[in-house]
C-alpha cells in the first residue's frame, strides 16, 4: 500500500508534506518519513508509528528546503521500524515508492556482489542504489528510466537528487501517481485527494510514465522517454473531513452518517416527482446483457454476494461474483453481451483495478460503482455509477457498504424493469419502500443500547460464529469481518446449512453464534439450523424481524430489525452488526479507526 507526496516549491515545504501525510494515512501508518534538499544535502526525518510521531520529531528539530518527499508506510519487505520507514536514500539520492519490487532479492545479491551495503530490509532500497549507480554515468532522467527496465512488480515513485536540487522525478507502473499543478509550486501524490488543499488541477501518470517537477514546470515522458502532453482534470475542492464532531472516532461517525448516506444515494438515482430509477446512458443495452460479472474485495466482496440474489431474484441474468484476486488470473472466457461491474470504495484497489484492465483488454463493457469518482477504477471504466457516501475515514467500511449495496439494488430494480422481467406495480412498491430505507436505517441506529449490552459476552469468548441463508449468509460474512478486523476476535461467517459438513465442529458450550434470520423463504431452514448449534452449547443471538420467534430460553439476546422490504433485510441487517463490532472493540480498547496491520485503501497485491 503506503502513501507518496512530492512538493516543488519556491517556499519550505515540510509542513505541506507533513499535512498531505495526514490525508494519505489511509494507505499505510506504520511509519512515516520525509526527505528535503538543504543546501545539496538529503535531510531525512523518519519514525515508525503515526504521522503525528513525524510532526512532532520535525517541531523539535525543523527540516527546511523547497523541494521534498514524504511517505507514509504499510510493511511489506521488512518489519515497521526507523530503518525500513522511506524514504530511502544513498548520499546522492531519496526515493519514496509505493508497490512492491518482485524481483528485488535478486537485484540486490547484484548489487551486494558489488560491493554495495544496504541499511534496509525493504525491496525500495534497490531502487535507491541502483539509481545511485546509474547517475555515475547519466543524468537523472536517464538514470532512472534505465534502472525501471529491470524493476518487476509495481511502483508509485518519487525521487530527488542532492546534485539536482531543483527536480523531482516520478514514475508508475501497476500503482497510481497524481500530479497537482499551482503557481510556483508543483506536486505528485498517490491520489488527487493527498493533493485537494493546495490545487485542483491534476494529471494523473499511466503506466509507464514519468515526469520530472519544478517549482514552475511539469514535464511528462511516456514509456519510450518522449516528451508527451496530459489533459489536467479539475478535480472537486477539498472536503473538510477533519472534523468527528462529538463522536469517540471516524467509524461511529460514519456509522450514525448511514441515513444521510442512504437518503443522498436514493435520491440521486430515484425521481422524486416521476417516482422511476433515473439511470441512464448503459453501456450495453440492458435488454441485450447475457451475463453480469460483480468484482470486488473484502466489504466490497459481500456487497457482490448479496448483489448476486437480488439479481436472480429480480432478472433472468446469469449472474457470476468473484473476488478480484482470484479473477485477474483466471482463464476467463470473455463476451462482448457480458457486463463486469467493479464494486469499490476507494477505486484504488490493487487486484479490483487490475482485473479491470484485464477486462479492459478484452474489449468488454465495465461498470464501476465507486465512492472516489476521481479514482483510478472510476477513470477507467466504460461507466461510473458513484455512491456518494463522501469520504469514508475509519478503516473498516461502513457507510460506503450501504451505498454500494442501494445503488447494486437499485441497478437490479432497473434492470429488470427495463427488461420486462418485473411486474410495473411490485416495480413501484419497491421504489416506494427504498424512499423509506433511510428512516429505516435510522431507526436500528436506535438499538445500540441493546447492542452494547451484546457485546459485554464477546469479551471472553475465544471466537465466534455468524449464520444466515439466503441475502444473509453475505451479511454474516460481513458481520465476521467486522468482529474480526475490529477487535481481532475469530469471527467465522457461513451459510447456516453449511454447519453440518464441518463447523458444527467447532460449537462448544457458551460459543456465540449470531444468527441473521429475517422472516423470508429461508426463515424456517435458519431456525432448523440454530437448533442444532443450541443443542451443541452455542450461546445465540438471534437477529430476526419477527418478533414471535424473539421468545426462547434458548436464545441468549433476540434482537428485532423493523423490516418494510425482505429485499432490504441485508441492508437493515448489517447496522446491528456494525455496531456489535464496534462495541466489541471500544470495550477491548481497540484502536477502532486504524486496526492493527490494516491499511483503508490496498494498493498493493
Ligand atoms: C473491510 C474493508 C475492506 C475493503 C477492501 C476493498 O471493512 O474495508 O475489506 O472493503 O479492502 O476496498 P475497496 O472497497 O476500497 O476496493
Amino acid at each position: 500500500m503506503c502513501g507518496i507526496i512530492g512538493i516543488a516549491s519556491n517556499k519550505p515545504v515540510s509542513i505541506n508534506i507533513i499535512n498531505s501525510l495526514k490525508k494519505l494515512e489511509y494507505r499505510g501508518y506504520d511509519s512515516a518519513g520525509l526527505a528535503t534538499l538543504i543546501n545539496n544535502f538529503i535531510n531525512e526525518k523518519k519514525c515508525s508509528g503515526r504521522v503525528d510521531e513525524l510532526e512532532k520529531i520535525l517541531f523539535k528539530s525543523p527540516s527546511d528546503g523547497n523541494i521534498g518527499i514524504g511517505h507514509v508506510r504499510w510493511a511489506t519487505h521488512g518489519v515497521p521500524n526507523v530503518v525500513n520507514a522511506h524514504p530511502h536514500s544513498s548520499k546522492n539520492v531519496s526515493v519514496v515508492h509505493n508497490g512492491i519490487i518482485e524481483n528485488s532479492d535478486e537485484l540486490k545479491k547484484e548489487l551486494e556482489l558489488k560491493g554495495i551495503k544496504f541499511k534496509s530490509q525493504t525491496d525500495t532500497e534497490v531502487i535507491t542504489l541502483l539509481i545511485t549507480e546509474a547517475l555515475k554515468n547519466s543524468e537523472p532522467l536517464v538514470a532512472v528510466f534505465s534502472i525501471l527496465k529491470k524493476l518487476k512488480g509495481s511502483f508509485a515513485l518519487g525521487i530527488i537528487f542532492k546534485d539536482f536540487p531543483d527536480i523531482i522525478i516520478g514514475a508508475r507502473r501497476g500503482s497510481p501517481l497524481a500530479v497537482g499543478f499551482s503557481n510556483n509550486e508543483n506536486y505528485l501524490g498517490s491520489d488527487s485527494y493527498a493533493l485537494k488543499s493546495m490545487t485542483n488541477k491534476i494529471s494523473y501518470l499511466d503506466d509507464g510514465e514519468l515526469c520530472i517537477l519544478t517549482e514552475n514546470s511539469v514535464s511528462f515522458y511516456d514509456s519510450n522517454l518522449k516528451k508527451i502532453n496530459k489533459k489536467i482534470h479539475i478535480v472537486s475542492k477539498d472536503e473538510n473531513i477533519s472534523d468527528k464532531g462529538d463522536y469517540k472516532n471516524f467509524m461511529s461517525k460514519e456509522i450514525f452518517e448511514q441515513p444521510i448516506t442512504a437518503k443522498k444515494c436514493v435520491n440521486e438515482y430515484i425521481d422524486s416527482i416521476k417516482k422511476d430509477i433515473n439511470i441512464y446512458n448503459f453501456p450495453l443495452e440492458p435488454k441485450k446483457i447475457k451475463k453480469i460479472i460483480l468484482i470486488g474485495c473484502g466489504t466490497a466482496y459481500h456487497s457482490c454476494l448479496v448483489a448476486k440474489y437480488w439479481f436472480e431474484e429480480l432478472t433472468k441474468i446469469d449472474i457470476e461474483i468473484d473476488i478480484a484476486s482470484e479473477f485477474r488470473y483466471r482463464n476467463i472466457k470473455f463476451n462482448s453481451n457480458n457486463l463486469y461491474i467493479f464494486v469499490s470504495q476507494s477505486g484504488e484497489t490493487a487486484d479490483t483495478a487490475a482485473a479491470l484492465d484485464i477486462c479492459k483488454k478484452n474489449n468488454v463493457k465495465t461498470c464501476a460503482v465507486v465512492n472516489t469518482i476521481e479514482s483510478t477504477i472510476a477513470r477507467n471504466s466504460d461507466w461510473v455509477l458513484p455512491i456518494h457516501a463522501g469520504p469514508e475515514i475509519g478503516v473498516a467500511s461502513t457507510k460506503a457498504f450501504i451505498g454500494q449495496l442501494i445503488v447494486l439494488y437499485i441497478l437490479s430494480l432497473k434492470f429488470s424493469s427495463m427488461r420486462e422481467e418485473i411486474d410495473k406495480k411490485i416495480y413501484y412498491q419497491k421504489i416506494k419502500n427504498l424512499e423509506k430505507l433511510p428512516n429505516s436505517i435510522k431507526n436500528t441506529l436506535l438499538l445500540e443500547p441493546d447492542l452494547q449490552l451484546m457485546a459485554k459476552e464477546f469479551l471472553d469468548a475465544r471466537g465466534s460464529m455468524f449464520l444466515g441463508r439466503g441475502c444473509s449468509f453475505p451479511i454474516a460474512l460481513e458481520g465476521a469481518l467486522k468482529l474480526k478486523e475490529l477487535s481481532y476476535l475469530h469471527a467465522e461467517g457461513y451459510p447456516a446449512g453449511e454447519m453440518k459438513h464441518g463447523p458444527l465442529a467447532l460449537i462448544e458450550e457458551g460459543l456465540p453464534v449470531i444468527v441473521i434470520a429475517p422472516k423470508d423463504k429461508y426463515f424456517e431452514k435458519t431456525l432448523s439450523n440454530m437448533q442444532e448449534v443450541i443443542a451443541r452449547g452455542g450461546k445465540i443471538f438471534f437477529f430476526t424481524d419477527n418478533k414471535k420467534e424473539l421468545i426462547s430460553e434458548n436464545i441468549r439476546f433476540g434482537l428485532r430489525i423493523t423490516n418494510i422490504d425482505n429485499f432490504l433485510s441485508p441492508i437493515l441487517m448489517t447496522i446491528p452488526l456494525q455496531l456489535l463490532a464496534y462495541h466489541v472493540a471500544l470495550l477491548k480498547n481497540c484502536d477502532i479507526d486504524k486496526p492493527r496491520n490494516l491499511a483503508k485503501s490496498v494498493t498493493v497485491e
